[in-house]
């Protein structure tokens, strides 16, 4: 099969990547690299069945890449952390963060309709906003703050969800979305900024670690590993035409509780700050994800535990 991951650069496209080509599939990496790093696909770059194009999916698709005729398109790309202090922060790309979730998404749901290929939109749990309902399940429609700062992504997000619906049902696309709660894993660039990078690096550095708010809020965080088997799943197994799956680990945790387990697997004595909290930073989150238990056979099974010790040997060893 020949597949075009879109975004896959990053940190969850290049698993992707990786996961595709142990199942033999030719793999076409789409990306502009604005928060992605070669680095991160160096190790297929001599694969005869890895290409890397470096495009930006906002524009008009290359000779070279409409000449191929792909059975399945995964649409990553676009920044993803909310951190305003990371560099690689959506808040810092504003304008690109809308027109590739947007424009992007437009330009690859033309190429899957075109080709006739299999499409699948990487979508977020940001699109719950700062949810009443929790866990949250696919049915929930959210409580998102239409202009406020993150809004570039909540709802570039959202429209990108109502631009797969409409090219499933005007066009017929084989379209499905995956909202993906909060994921983690080696490959994490140190800058990105979300919360579990921030952590493990400032407990590896001896530093203090820096906590928002009163680290009440919760999260649940899923490893890179099995969001990789999530998404995979959503494109590939039956009667997932038109469905939109949450792709996340159900266990929730606050974020005081996520910074003492992270100091103790480290060195069980860092000190927490507190810092105010940003703005919209929502007060819980926690996937549904009983829908693809039933219809993809699928759920997280990477302990918190055991994820977290394989990314803290990463950035111990970098
Ligand atoms: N990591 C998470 O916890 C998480 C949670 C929810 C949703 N997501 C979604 O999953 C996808 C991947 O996230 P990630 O954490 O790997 O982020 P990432 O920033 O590491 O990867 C995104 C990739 O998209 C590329 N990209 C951005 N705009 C592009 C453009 N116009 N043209 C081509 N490439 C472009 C970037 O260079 C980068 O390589 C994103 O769509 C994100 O919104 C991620």
């Amino acid at each position: 099969m020949k597949i075009l991951v879109a975004g896959g650069a990053g940190f969850i496209g290049s698993h992707l990547c990786e996961e595709l080509l142990k199942k033999d599939c030719e793999v076409f990496c789409v990306d502009n690299l604005i928060t992605g790093n070669k680095r991160n696909i160096s190790e297929f770059l001599d694969n005869k069945k890895f290409h890397f194009v470096r495009h930006d999916v906002t524009k008009p698709f290359p000779k070279e890449l409409r000449k191929v005729n792909f059975d399945a398109i995964f649409h990553l790309a676009s920044p993803a952390s909310p951190n305003p202090k990371s560099p690689l922060s959506y808040l810092r790309y504003p304008a690109e963060t809308l027109f590739v979730n947007s424009l992007g998404t437009y330009n690859l749901l033309e190429i899957a309709r075109e080709n006739k290929a299999k499409f699948l939109f990487a979508s977020t749990s940001e699109i719950y906003g700062d949810p009443k309902v929790s866990p949250q399940p696919e049915s929930y429609w959210g409580n998102v703050n239409p202009y406020g700062l993150r809004s570039c992504y909540d709802e570039a997000k959202r429209f990108g969800e109502a631009m797969t619906g409409v090219f499933l049902r005007k066009f017929k696309v084989d379209a499905r979305i995956a909202r993906i709660f909060n994921t983690y894993g080696p490959k994490m660039d140190k800058n990105d900024g979300r919360v579990i990078v921030n952590f493990i690096n400032q407990a590896l550095e001896g530093r203090p670690i820096t906590v928002y708010g009163k680290g009440k809020q919760t999260r649940s965080f899923c490893y890179i590993d099995d969001n990789v088997k999530g998404l995979i799943s959503a494109m590939f197994k039956p009667n997932t035409k038109g469905e939109v799956f949450n792709i996340g680990n159900e266990d929730e945790y606050t974020i005081l509780q996520l910074a003492k387990i992270i100091t103790k697997l480290i060195n069980g004595e860092s000190k927490i700050v507190y810092k105010p909290l940003p703005e919209d930073d929502p007060t819980n989150r926690c996937p549904d994800v009983k829908k693809a238990k039933k219809v993809l056979g699928w759920q997280s099974e990477v302990p918190l535990k055991e994820g977290l010790l394989k990314t803290i040997a990463y950035f111990d060893k970098k």
